[in-house]
């Protein structure tokens, strides 16, 4: 595998692959990988000629400055992992590579009602944050692919967007969410919590799976109402438990028992916010392949 750190690098190295007519795939990661990214480089590499992982931990997509501080960093492993994964190159950037010009915002990214609701209400200008180092990674790497988690179910619709507004051609493709078997998301956040509190955290699931196991058409009231309890009784502290069409993410409160719908949970364990969801019924395809 190759660790570039230069985009001036990646770029010739990536001009002579296309030469050699070889698609590009491209998994974008700010580090301190698990199972989860390892799924997207794999099937990166079962669908393209390239794999390019990058590793940047983006400080502008952070609304608290002690969550980027506590951010974990793993990149001894991360690398051995990606050699694992067949990885053809990790890109490595530091800030000035990315932002060249300094981390203040230029361009303004027209999200609309998507940056308004859920992790664009609770986390203000996280979106923008993420198209400004997607936008720039997108113009470094050119991918034909780019792999995303279902997990960050409204980045992968952020992203979905990004890609409309800056006319790139590359496709996007959402993967599923990996889990622990007590079923909480696999995410480079729960290496901070403790066993105790990864096991509690499954709590986020248990409330998900609830929420699939008791849908029926009609007000969805009590079925959020009984996921909350179960995020109490595990100690979570929720942000938000909603149910919405899975389409564009508009938050509903009566279901037609037809529309795709997912299920959004964005809770604290402790210190630590994790977030999760659920495409319902469980089992349709994901939204987007
Ligand atoms: O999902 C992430 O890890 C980040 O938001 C991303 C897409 C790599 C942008 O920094």
């Amino acid at each position: 595998m190759f660790i570039i750190k230069q985009s001036k690098d990646l770029f010739r190295y990536l001009q002579k692959q296309r030469a050699a007519k070889k698609t590009i795939g491209f998994v974008p990661t700010m580090g301190a990988l698990h199972q989860g990214h390892l799924s997207l480089v794999k099937k990166a590499g079962e669908e393209s000629g390239v794999v390019v992982c990058s590793i940047f931990v983006n400080p502008t997509q952070f609304n608290d400055p002690k969550d980027f501080e506590l951010y974990p960093k793993t990149l001894e492993n991360d690398i051995y992992l990606l050699e694992k994964e067949a990885c053809d190159v990790l890109f490595l950037p530091d800030t000035g590579e990315i932002y060249p010009s300094g981390i203040t915002q230029t361009q303004v990214y027209e999200l609309g009602y998507l940056e308004s609701v859920l992790e664009g209400k609770y986390r203000p200008g996280h979106f923008q944050g993420v198209c400004q180092v997607v936008h720039r990674l997108i113009e470094i790497v050119r991918p034909n692919q780019l792999y995303i988690g279902q997990k960050d179910y409204q980045q992968c619709m952020v992203i979905r967007k990004l890609l409309t507004l800056i006319h790139s051609p590359a496709k996007i493709i959402i993967c599923p969410t990996l889990r622990e078997p007590n079923g909480l998301a696999m995410s480079s956040r729960n290496m901070r919590l403790s066993a105790d509190e990864k096991q509690k955290a499954g709590g986020i699931f248990e409330a998900l799976s609830y929420i699939n196991k008791h849908m029926k058409a009609g007000p969805v009231k009590e079925m959020i109402e009984g996921a909350g309890n179960l995020l109490i009784q595990k100690e979570l502290v929720a942000d938000y438990v909603v149910i919405a069409k899975a389409e564009d993410l508009q938050i509903i409160d009566v279901w037609d028992g037809q529309t795709k719908i997912i299920a959004l949970i964005a809770a604290f364990m402790g210190e630590v916010r994790l977030i999760d969801n659920m495409l319902l019924p469980l089992n349709f395809a994901s939204y987007g392949n």
